[in-house]
């Protein structure tokens, strides 16, 4: 495993030094899957929107504990969310701060993310304690072992897992998550996975790859 983060052209890369053909990752909200998810989700009934409770007139406050990438929460923010973000590994942390300064600066999309999407570099079972609200939803999607095929997924899964590992406290982050979120718990699993901590939900939506798992809190 050998990285480097290098600043080119106005946006921060994260470049695998042992392969430099392969393309470097970027947090980019402005194009590509994300900007598609974006543009096209809501007509398409982005499922997430339904797991986090998303409702006419009602727009849940949400903390996302395991930001990575920030796609989930850059999405529900588009969506009218506020969200706030927690990622502990300070490479993905340089790397989203860095999406979100070029987001923030979009002349039509720009001012939508300083209202709604906010950022703290940390370890998320002492962050919940001290967020910027009271979350609504606290939304987790730890790494799981992926058996996806695509090559994009493998790149940029494999990358993620090679520098933040494999998130084996998440089992103790639902528990701490479910003593803190006033409405739900959310948790995006692989389809094939199983429950986090063991623990079932109340009820989880499905697609063709994933689960959410909802835990309505506090629990009936
Ligand atoms: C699979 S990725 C999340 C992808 C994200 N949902 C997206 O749409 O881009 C999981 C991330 O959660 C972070 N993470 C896991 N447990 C955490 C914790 N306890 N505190 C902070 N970050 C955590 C990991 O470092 C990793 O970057």
């Amino acid at each position: 495993m050998n990285y480097s983060l290098q600043m080119r052209i106005g946006r921060l890369e994260l470049v695998n030094l042992d392969q430099p053909s392969i393309a470097p990752i970027v947090i980019d909200f402005l194009s590509g899957k994300t900007a598609y998810r974006r543009k096209y989700g809501h007509a398409g009934g982005e499922v997430i929107s339904k797991a986090v409770g998303i409702k006419k007139g009602h727009r849940p406050n949400i903390v996302d504990a395991t930001a990575g990438w920030g796609r989930d929460a850059f999405v529900l923010a588009t969506m009218g969310c506020r969200v706030h973000m927690i990622e502990r590994s300070a490479v993905i942390a340089t790397l989203l701060e860095d999406g979100i300064r070029r987001a923030e600066h979009d002349e039509k999309i720009g001012p939508l993310i300083k209202d709604h999407l906010s950022f703290n570099c940390g370890e998320s079972q002492q962050e919940l304690l001290k967020t910027p609200f009271e979350p609504e939803v606290i939304y987790l999607d730890p790494m799981f072992p992926h058996r996806e095929k695509s090559a994009l997924v493998k790149k940029e899964m494999r990358m993620l897992q090679e520098i933040v590992g494999q998130d084996e406290d998440a089992d103790e982050l639902l528990t701490l998550a479910l003593t803190i979120a006033t409405n739900r718990v959310v948790v995006k699993r692989p389809a094939y996975a199983n429950f986090l901590a063991g623990i079932k939900p109340q009820t989880s939506i499905k697609t063709r790859k994933h689960r959410f798992d909802i835990y309505l809190t506090p629990r009936p």
